[in-house]
């Protein structure tokens, strides 16, 4: 076994450093390096397949998938496996698994490995009540020696790479992420992602970046930052107060896809992408529209596309009645046209 997990772990190669004075990190996995390592965070409810998938064409080292409870996947329940669903962009999509129980986590880390996922990772991060309540999540900092469990049956269950996202500790007087993640790389992790909050902050406050180098201390493995990091001067900061291989970006990707490939561009070379502007932007925000409709179906599809449509109108500055008849709209068809003025809208305020 042990054998076996060295080699899936030497597959996460850290590389010198760049011409930026980055180090950057190669995610081999199997024959594909995944490169640069800026991630997209996982976000329930947010990055479904049709937003990864977008966020993916525009560039990124890799896209997680919203958190996916093992119990509740593996007994079928309606709507989950949809979570676990992987993007257009296999090879680059890890899908993210939550739970409390080690049979049911292993056994759903079967399931996803088994449907093409090429890397797991384990939820130690989520705060939320209903999550924290049923000893999951970030709970699962508060008994570190029953997390391991989770975390053994996972690595042992599969033979992909296994990684783990949790945040600084529970609270201020438990900051033990440094020491979870030794016991987790021990136990066969290959890369561990802080959220660089403690779970009793939820999302208050701002992330603490330089409190992730003591878990960057503490271990061997890859570890990538995460918390407030919205543009390339935020990833900067954050890898210099880290020390950490590579960031992870979430609520800075809404509304705006193309901010994890200005990243990769502006500090690890890859190539600019084509931020869309009037017309064009129309056109992206219609085509990921089309995609939720299609993905979930109309009834579900349009209610699901509001938020998303919220943050593009966010950012584009949409007036107060335009905005509210596209949210409020229960006609796909007339959605889609209103999208066009709601959008054009950028042009005019930045004039
Ligand atoms: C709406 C929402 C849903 C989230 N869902 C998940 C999740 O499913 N799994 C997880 O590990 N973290 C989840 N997170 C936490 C994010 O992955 C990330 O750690 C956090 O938002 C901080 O990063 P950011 O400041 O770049 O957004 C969620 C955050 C938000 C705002």
């Amino acid at each position: 076994m042990a054998a076996i997990l060295l080699f899936i772990c030497a597959q996460f190669v850290i590389q010198p450093v760049n011409a930026q004075g980055l180090s950057t990190l190669t995610l081999q996995l199997a024959d594909k390096a995944l490169n640069p390592p800026v991630l997209l965070a996982p976000m329930a409810g947010i990055t479904d397949r049709p937003f990864r998938d977008l966020v993916m064409r525009f560039g990124a080292g890799m896209v997680v998938s919203e958190m996916v409870a093992s119990q509740e996947m593996v007994q079928a329940k309606p709507g989950v496996r949809e979570r676990a669903e992987l993007s257009a962009d296999v090879e680059n999509t890890a899908v993210q698994l939550a739970g409390r129980e080690a049979h049911w986590m292993a056994e759903a880390a079967r399931q996803v490995a088994d449907r093409g996922a090429r890397v797991i990772d384990i939820n130690m991060g989520c705060p939320a009540k209903k999550v924290t309540n049923g000893y999951s999540g970030s709970a699962l900092l508060k008994t570190p020696d029953h997390a391991l469990t989770l975390i053994e049956a996972v690595v042992e269950a599969v033979d992909v790479p296994v990684t783990l996202k949790t945040r600084l500790g529970w609270d201020d007087s438990l900051l033990n992420a440094p020491d979870v993640a030794r016991r987790a790389q021990d136990a066969g992790i290959c890369m561990v992602t802080i959220h660089g909050r403690t779970r009793c902050q939820f999302y208050k406050g701002s992330a603490d970046w330089s409190a992730i180098r003591a878990v960057k201390e503490a271990v061997s493995i890859p570890v990538i930052a995460n918390g407030d990091i919205v543009d390339t001067n935020a990833a900067r900061v954050a890898l210099d107060q880290s020390a950490a291989d590579g960031v992870m970006v979430g609520r800075g990707a809404q509304g705006k896809p193309w901010v994890l490939a200005q990243i990769c561009h502006d500090l690890y070379g890859a190539k600019a992408p084509v931020i869309p502007t009037g017309d064009d932007l129309v056109e992206m925000v219609r085509a990921h529209y089309g995609s939720m409709l299609e993905f979930y179906g109309s009834d579900l599809g349009l209610r699901v596309a509001r938020k998303h449509l919220g943050w593009y109108m966010d950012e584009a500055g949409t007036p107060a009645a335009l905005r509210r008849s596209v949210l409020t709209s229960r006609d796909t068809d007339e959605v889609l046209r209103l999208l066009g003025d709601a959008l054009a809208a950028e042009g005019e305020v930045a004039a």
